[in-house]
């Protein structure tokens, strides 16, 4: 019999009932008598210092009992915690985690390691970036020119993203200045492709060069100066150096002209971390620019296209454009394609480029489904077959391929990764672009000796210390499911036939109540709204939803809700281009009344993580029971009345 994911699927997973507890307790004592063996046999002569006479003490005896007891308690407080695990759960991004980054997790949690550099952590920085190798492979960048590494989650990779994205954009102008104060001519290539003396651009025209052409610029201008004299001659120029205050000062004595506000476009669906990040990079809350999203909760390109032309007009700098991969709300998949041709279009037309980021920490594990075991991409209806749906279209695998031409890319193993927190991750399609955030401390491995670039990447990152563990939970996860159709794409896979699934049954009668779903989604979360012939307004029905979505949540008054759902609320302006068709469907207010309502339309979100809940034998069947369970939850946020008659 020849191996299948879809065994194989059973052994991935500890088991909503802890089905796989033999496998899992054998593996973790496995790696604590491994580690145990690790320290005996570590320099033996040197004796132990915890004798078996000491373990006779009363002290030691009292600690014992100290920490037995007290773990006890955290055990006792720990089952108030988020049944995860369970088909009922349906809430946030999360659900179990794979038997082999648990493990793994555990068993290099003993060891420590700090993947801040090879002499805190030799095994696991390798692991790290070993495991970025693999994602930036997934996603389609080229080996030998991208580079990644892990992060504590989303947000940090998103910052460290748009900080490389802000640096690059500022680099001409450091370096036409260095030209300048040096005498030295340097041609670059503009974004319609001409080229040019650097010395004859003007300030807006160096803000708009495209990233490789900056960083070529860069390196070229590095190359001509000795290495010694790069702080005095270069580095100072830049704005990581000088700061926004003295930058401008300088811009206003170099070009007659003070820097202008730099912009940074985002999918109006973008997570809400932007919104802290471009604050903390001192780019301003201001600086963001939302782009309206279409009925399917993607970024309009069209949108994008009137955003560019306008700003173009003002000559104001695009720092970068962020598009989502899976939004946190809805999953959707923004059509990366188009945005990037909108991008070609701006360097032809406009004569202006901008750094492309694709926000993909929920969906990024996704392009797994789009490789075949050998690596190679599976068509659309090739995946369509082995899943049983009609998901995805051509459109979804054209944005999902497109993640291989983003300057920068974000997957969170931490969300559709099935990895214990905290695992981020963040790739950079060109290498070079890592140079521009780092900085050397004195007591760590100088980057200029042999290698010591991989073996300090501490150097290149935000973060300083950070788990090893974390990588080699990541590293053991994609070993047992490797980043393709037998690993993850398949486990994906599965979700999103769950989701679908769901998605159809929500539409069965429920009368007198009725679901208005937000379109079938890109990837698992299916958002929806319940409503009841008595509502006749958008205050009445988004206080029905709050309602209802208390009963289906860990705030249900009496606690133990049925199942776990979470609630969002869809306001205007950022979903304008979405809404009209969930309003004509609820038909309670119209455009008007929803944008003048800061409370928007609340509604109810089911992620589906849940391989199994397509599945739906031999357990219970989660579909129909949450189909079910909100028609009990309906009841009770309305109150008996609401059936009479019916
Ligand atoms: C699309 C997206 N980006 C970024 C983040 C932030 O990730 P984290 O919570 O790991 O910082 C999230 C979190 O849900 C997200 O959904």
């Amino acid at each position: 019999m020849s191996a299948t994911p879809h065994d194989a699927l059973r052994a991935w997973f500890l088991g909503p009932r802890a089905e796989n507890a033999d496998l899992v307790e054998r593996l973790v004592t496995e790696a604590v008598r491994d580690h145990v063996f690790w320290r005996r046999n570590y320099h033996p002569e040197d004796g132990a210092v915890i004798r078996e006479t000491d373990k006779r003490s009363p002290g030691y005896e009292d600690a014992v009992a100290t920490l037995t007891q007290e773990l006890m308690g955290l055990l006792a407080e720990l089952k108030r915690d988020v049944p995860f695990f369970s088909g009922r759960y349906k809430g946030h991004m999360l659900w179990q985690q794979t038997i082999a980054s648990q493990v793994g997790y555990f068993a290099a949690m003993l060891y420590n390691p700090n993947n801040v550099t090879t002499e805190a952590a030799p095994v696991t920085t390798r692991l790290e970036l070993e495991v970025a190798a693999q994602l930036a492979r997934m996603i389609g960048y080229e080996p030998a020119r991208a580079w990644g590494h892990l992060t504590s989650g989303g947000t940090v990779a998103n910052f460290e993203a748009l900080w490389i994205a802000r640096n690059i954009r500022y680099l001409p102008v450091a370096a036409a200045v260095a030209c300048r104060e040096m005498g030295l001519a340097m041609e670059v290539t503009r974004p319609d492709g001409r080229t040019a003396g650097i010395g004859d651009l003007a300030l807006h025209e160096l803000l708009g060069l495209r990233n490789e052409d900056a960083l070529d610029v860069w390196h070229a201008l590095r190359s001509a100066v000795p290495r010694a004299e790069w702080h005095e001659r270069i580095d100072r120029h830049t704005l990581a150096w000088a700061g926004y205050q003295e930058y401008t000062r300088e811009l206003a004595r170099q070009f007659g002209d003070p820097l202008p506000d730099g912009v940074v476009l985002v999918a109006a669906t973008a997570h809400y971390s932007w919104e802290k990040i471009v604050r903390s990079l001192g780019i301003g809350s201001r600086q963001l620019v939302f782009v309206p999203v279409d009925r399917h909760f993607r970024l309009d390109p069209d949108a994008l296209w009137a955003r560019l032309t306008a700003l173009g007009a003002r000559r104001t700098p695009v720092i970068a454009c962020v598009s989502v991969c899976g939004t946190t709300e809805e999953s959707a998949v923004d059509r990366l394609d188009l945005v990037l041709e909108v991008r070609e279009r701006a360097a032809r037309e406009l004569g202006f480029s901008f750094h492309v980021h694709s926000d993909a920490c929920y969906g990024g594990y996704a392009a797994a489904v789009t490789r075949g075991a050998d690596g190679t991409r599976r068509t659309a209806a090739a995946i369509r077959a082995d899943i049983g749906t009609d998901w995805p279209d051509d459109d979804w695998l054209r944005a999902m391929a497109a993640l291989e031409r983003a300057d920068s890319v974000t997957i969170d193993p931490h969300k559709l990764g099935y990895v214990p927190y905290p695992a981020g991750a963040i790739l950079l399609r060109d290498r070079r672009a890592r140079e521009l955030v780092a900085v050397d401390p004195p007591y760590l491995t100088p980057s200029d000796e042999r290698g010591g670039e991989e073996r300090f990447i501490g150097r290149f990152i935000f973060e300083g210390s950070k788990p090893g563990a974390a990588a080699a939970a990541v590293w053991l996860s994609h070993k047992v499911l490797p980043l393709d159709e037998r690993g993850y794409g398949f486990l994906i896979g599965r979700t999103v036939a769950g989701a679908r699934a769901l998605h159809a049954a929500l539409g069965d009668d429920l009368a007198p109540f009725r679901l208005a779903r937000l379109p079938v989604p890109d990837i698992n979360v299916v958002c929806f709204v319940a409503t009841h012939p008595s509502l006749a307004t958008l205050a009445e029905l988004n206080r029905f939803n709050e309602a209802v979505y208390r009963q289906l949540s860990l705030n249900k008054p009496g606690g133990d809700p049925e199942y776990i759902v979470t609630r969002t609320r869809v306001t205007s302006p950022h979903y304008d281009g979405a809404i009209e068709p969930v309003l004509r469907d609820l038909g309670v207010a119209t455009h008007e009344t929803w944008q003048r309502d800061p409370g928007g339309l609340v509604v109810l979100r089911a992620t589906v993580m849940d391989p199994f809940l397509a599945e739906r034998k031999p357990a219970t069947d989660h579909v129909a029971g949450f189909v079910a369970a909100l028609r009990r939850a309906s009841v009770a946020a309305l109150g008996p009345e609401s059936l009479r008659g019916w």
